[in-house]
C-alpha cells in the first residue's frame, strides 16, 4: 500500500512537471477535515470564477443583482486562457456559482483537472431556478434542476462539492433552513445511490452569531444522511491591514467545536484598499487552520457592487489578454507564503443530536419532493395549467394568486399547497413545481364551479382534461399518499411526465405539459423583482424567485 500511495505522488510530480493528466486525487471528509488519497489534508486554496451576468439597475433592484448569467465552464477557450493565471495564483480550486447543466463542460473540466484544479459549484441559477428566501419551498423543479446539474458534472473527477444554496438563510428570513437541509440530505442521497463521492455544501451570509451558529450548526446535526459536508462562509471581516484578534478570533471561536468541514467560501473586503490578503496567512496558519479548511478569494473576474470592484483581472474585448492588478499580484504573493500545517492527521465523524428548536426556523424537515408523484397528480386533474407559452415562470405566480383568492372567496383554501418553514408545516403539495401547484388550484374552483368550461380557462392559460374522472382532492391522496416520506430522489429524465397511461395527452391544446422539460428559458423574471437582495457585497446573484415571490403574497389572501 505503502508502495502504491508513493508511486501515485511520484507520477502526480511528474505530470505537474510535465504536463500530463494523471488522475487528480481523489479528496474526502473525515469529520471535520479534509484529506487526500495519501492521507494528508487538504486546504481549499480557491478563488471566485464566474463573470457577473447582466445587471438591470432600477429602483427594484438597489444592489445591482444580476438577473442572468454566463456559465464559465463551458467556454474552453476562456478557461485555457485563465489557467495560466490560475497557476500562477498557486489556487487548487475555483469557486462556480451558476452553470448550465445542457452545455458541454469537457474542456474546462479537463483544463483544470490538469492544473490541479477541483471545482466547487452552486446548483443555483438566477431566475427561478433557486429558493427564494421570501417564499421558501423545496419541490421537484428545483431538486429536479439540481439533479441534472449534477449528472451533467458526474464524469469528470474534479468537482470537489457541490452547494445546495448561498446566502439563502438570513438574519432576517430564518424559514428556508429547514428547506436547505432537506435538500443537502436529497442531494446528498442522490450522490451516494451513484457512488460519488462529490461533497455537498452550503454557503453562509455572515451576521450576527446568534442567528448564524445555530442555523450552521443545525445543517450539520444529526446523521451523515441529513448533514452537509462543508459549511462555506461569505466572510469581509479582514479589511486592510488587519489581524486575526482584531477581524476572526470572534468568529474562529464561534467554529472551534463544528464537526463539518468549514472554509470561508468568499474573502476579500474591498473597502479599505489596497488589498492585502493578509488574511490568507491567518486562515491557513494554527489557531485557524484548526478550525477551517481554506478559503476562496473573490474574485477572478470583474464583479461590481454598490461596494466597488472585486475582480483581479480584466479581460479584453476580443476575449483573449488577462491584464491582472495589483491585487492579484498580492494575492500571489499572499498564496505563495502560506504552508498549513498537515495536522491533526485524522478526525472521525461524529453527528450532534439536532437542537429541539430554533429561533425563527423550524428543526421539522419536509418529504423528497415527489416527481412521479406530482406528475401522477398533474395528469390525473381535471383542469390542467397549459401555458401558451414555455415562458410562464412570470405569470404562474400571479395566476396562483389569483386562483387562491378565487377558491378563498368560494369556501376553499390552499393550504394544500403552502410549505411553511417557521412552523414545519408542509402541505402535501408543497413539494411539486408550481405548475402542478397551480392546476390543483385550478381544478378546484373548476370543480366549485360545477365544471363549466369556463371555470377552467384563466383567461386562455387552462385546458380541461377530458380523460379526469376524479376530484382533485382524491388525486392528491392517491398518487401522494405519503408526502412527507423520505427517499433517495431519481432525475425524471427516465420517466414520461405525461405517464398516466389513457389519453391524457389528447385535450391539452398542443401545450408543454407543465411539469415536463420545457426550454429552459432561465426565466429571469425581466423586471428584476427578484428576491429582497441583502448582501450587498454578493453579487452572483443566486437568490429570487419571481413565481414564489408573488405565491407568497398568496397566503394572506386565504
Ligand atoms: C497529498 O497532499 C500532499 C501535500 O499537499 C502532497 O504532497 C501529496 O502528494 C498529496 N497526495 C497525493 C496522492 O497527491
Ligand atoms: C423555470 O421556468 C421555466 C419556464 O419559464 C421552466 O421551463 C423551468 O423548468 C423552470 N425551472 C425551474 C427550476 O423551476
Ligand atoms: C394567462 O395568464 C396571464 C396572467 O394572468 C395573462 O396575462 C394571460 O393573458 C393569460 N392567457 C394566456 C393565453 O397567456
Ligand atoms: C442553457 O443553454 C441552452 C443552450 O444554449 C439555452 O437554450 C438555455 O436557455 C440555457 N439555460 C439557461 C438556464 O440559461
Ligand atoms: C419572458 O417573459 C417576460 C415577461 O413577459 C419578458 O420580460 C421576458 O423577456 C421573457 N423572456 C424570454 C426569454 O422570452
Amino acid at each position: 500500500m505503502k508502495g502504491i500511495g508513493a508511486a501515485t505522488a511520484f507520477l502526480t510530480a511528474a505530470s505537474s512537471l510535465f504536463g500530463g493528466v494523471a488522475a487528480i486525487d481523489k479528496i474526502s471528509r473525515k469529520g471535520r477535515y479534509l484529506y487526500n488519497d495519501s492521507g494528508e489534508r487538504f486546504y481549499i486554496k480557491g478563488i471566485a470564477y464566474q463573470e457577473q451576468g447582466a445587471v438591470v439597475a432600477g429602483d427594484d433592484n438597489p444592489f445591482g443583482e444580476p438577473s442572468g448569467f454566463f456559465d464559465p465552464l463551458s467556454n474552453t477557450d476562456a478557461c485555457k486562457r485563465d489557467v495560466p493565471y490560475l497557476t500562477q495564483l498557486g489556487v487548487n480550486a475555483v469557486r462556480v456559482y451558476s452553470v448550465n447543466s445542457s452545455l458541454n463542460h469537457d474542456g474546462c473540466m479537463e483544463a483544470f483537472s490538469n492544473a490541479g484544479i477541483y471545482t466547487l459549484l452552486d446548483l443555483a441559477l438566477p431566475g427561478n431556478a433557486s429558493m427564494d428566501r421570501n417564499a421558501p419551498t423545496w419541490s421537484t423543479n428545483l431538486l429536479d434542476h439540481y439533479l441534472r446539474t449534477i449528472d451533467a458534472f458526474e464524469k469528470y473527477d474534479n468537482v470537489l462539492a457541490v452547494n445546495v444554496g448561498n446566502e439563502v438563510v438570513t438574519a432576517e428570513a430564518l424559514t428556508a433552513t429547514p428547506f436547505i437541509k432537506a435538500a443537502a440530505r436529497d442531494v446528498k442521497a442522490y450522490l451516494k445511490s451513484k457512488s460519488s463521492s462529490v461533497l455537498v455544501g452550503y454557503s453562509a451570509i455572515d451576521g450576527e452569531t446568534s442567528f448564524r451558529v445555530p442555523i450552521a450548526e443545525f445543517f450539520s446535526c444529526g446523521s451523515d444522511a441529513e448533514s452537509i459536508d462543508l459549511y462555506g462562509l461569505n466572510e469581509y471581516a479582514w479589511c486592510g491591514d488587519s489581524d486575526y484578534a482584531t477581524s476572526y478570533a470572534n468568529i474562529d471561536a464561534d467554529y472551534a467545536d463544528y464537526n463539518v468541514v468549514a472554509y470561508f467560501s468568499e474573502v476579500g473586503c474591498i473597502t479599505s484598499p489596497p488589498r492585502l490578503w493578509t488574511e490568507m496567512e491567518a486562515i491557513f496558519s494554527e489557531p485557524m487552520s484548526d478550525h477551517w479548511s481554506g478559503a476562496i478569494a473573490f474574485s477572478y473576474f470583474p464583479a461590481e457592487s454598490v461596494q466597488g470592484q472585486f475582480g483581479m483581472v480584466t479581460i479584453s474585448d476580443d476575449a483573449k489578454t488577462v491584464t491582472t492588478s495589483s491585487d492579484f499580484d498580492r494575492l500571489v504573493e499572499e498564496y505563495g507564503k502560506i504552508s498549513p500545517p498537515n495536522s491533526p492527521t485524522s478526525s472521525s465523524d461524529n453527528y450532534p443530536s439536532c437542537a429541539s428548536s430554533l429561533t425563527g426556523a423550524s428543526t421539522k424537515l419536509p418529504g423528497t419532493p415527489d416527481d412521479k408523484g406530482c406528475s401522477c397528480i398533474y395528469d390525473a386533474l381535471a383542469c390542467q395549467f397549459t401555458p401558451a407559452t414555455n415562458n410562464y415562470t412570470v405569470i404562474v405566480g400571479e395566476l396562483l394568486n389569483n386562483a387562491c383568492s378565487m377558491i378563498g372567496q368560494s369556501g376553499g383554501s390552499c393550504d394544500i399547497l403552502a410549505a411553511d418553514g417557521a412552523t414545519g408545516t408542509y402541505g402535501s403539495l408543497s413539494g411539486c413545481s408550481p405548475e402542478v401547484k397551480l392546476s390543483y388550484i385550478m381544478s378546484q374552483y373548476y370543480a366549485a364551479n360545477n365544471n363549466d368550461q369556463q371555470a377552467c380557462s384563466f383567461a386562455g392559460n387552462g385546458t380541461v382534461n377530458g380523460a379526469s374522472t376524479s376530484q382533485a382532492s382524491a388525486v392528491a391522496s392517491s398518487c401522494l399518499p405519503s408526502p412527507s416520506a423520505v427517499f433517495t430522489p431519481t432525475t425524471p429524465s427516465s420517466e414520461s411526465s405525461s405517464g398516466g397511461g389513457s389519453s391524457g395527452g389528447g385535450s391539452n391544446g398542443g401545450s408543454d405539459s407543465g411539469s415536463g422539460s420545457g426550454s429552459g428559458s432561465s426565466g429571469d423574471g425581466g423586471d428584476g423583482a427578484l428576491g429582497m437582495f441583502v448582501d450587498p457585497r454578493a453579487v452572483m446573484g443566486v437568490f429570487g424567485l419571481m413565481v414564489v415571490g408573488a405565491v407568497s403574497g398568496l397566503w394572506t389572501l386565504v
